[in-house]
Formats: structure tokens, sequence, C-alpha cells
């Protein structure tokens, strides 16, 4: 493998870790101050979501690892080159669903963009590991738009 194009997937997938650690603190917020008729349903769901980016985190990272590389993980770093947002301790449940399924999508772009990479640069241990990442978050979009309607 090349040097440079593997640092090209250490950068797409330095982009995924940081805004995967907004998702996470936003998806923490959620599960916190949620209110409403739904509250069970959505307190659950929510912390069942950041548990689960909890370790796609970790895995993320140890890919970046793995490949020679530094993961981004400075709060300094992450603010200043995040594209999903950071949002604030108060939202209403529907926007917390809505600004999960953007977040999702901006992820999900996030995804395409290493799964390219990785595939000009013949990493086939990335390409294993994220492709799944893709599907999962396309599924979780389709539930939470059932769940809006
Ligand atoms: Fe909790």
């Amino acid at each position: 493998m090349e040097k440079s194009t593997n640092m090209t997937v250490v950068e797409k997938l330095n982009q995924l870790l940081i805004n995967y650690q907004v998702h996470y603190q936003n998806l923490r917020l959620f599960h916190w101050n949620v209110k409403g008729p739904f509250f069970f349903v959505l307190h659950d769901k929510f912390e069942e979501l950041y548990r689960d980016a909890a370790e796609k985190i970790d895995e993320v990272a140890e890919r970046v690892l793995a490949l020679g590389g530094t993961p981004k993980g400075s709060l300094k770093n992450i603010v200043s080159n995040a594209d999903v947002e950071s949002h604030e301790e108060q939202m209403e449940a529907n926007e917390m669903v809505n600004s999960i399924i953007s977040a999702n999508k901006k992820l999900i772009e996030n995804l395409n963009g290493v799964l390219t990479t990785a595939e000009e640069a013949g990493d086939e241990g990335t390409l294993d590991i994220f492709t799944s990442y893709i599907q999962e978050l396309e599924k979780q979009n389709w539930m939470f738009k059932a769940y809006l309607k």
C-alpha cells in the first residue's frame, strides 16, 4: 500500500472520528434531557445509540492507529473540525430525532469517503470493517423516519 493513499484513508477516518464524537455527545445530552410522552422509549433508545457509538468510535480510532495515524480526539480539534452540529441542552424530542437523522446522513457521507479512498488504496481491512456501518445508519434513519410519521 502506498504511504500517501494510506494517509488519505487516515484523514477520512479522522473526519469520521471527529463527527462521531460530536454525535456521541449529542446522544448523551438527548438521553439526559428528553421530555414528553415518549420519554421512556427515547431515553432508552438514545442510551442504546450512544453505547453503540462509543464502540464504533473506538473501532475507528484503532483503525487509524493500525494504519499508522494518530486518532483525533482533543476537544479543541473536535470543536474546530466537526461538521456535525453540537446541540444545546434543551430541545424538543422530535428535534432530537431529526438531528440524529441529519447526523447519520453526515456520517454516511464520511463513510462513503472512507470506503472510496480505501478502495483506491487497496485497503481491504478498512473496507471490511466499515461497510456495515453504513447499513446500520441507514436502518436507524428508516426507523426514526417511521417514528416521526
Ligand atoms: Fe442514563
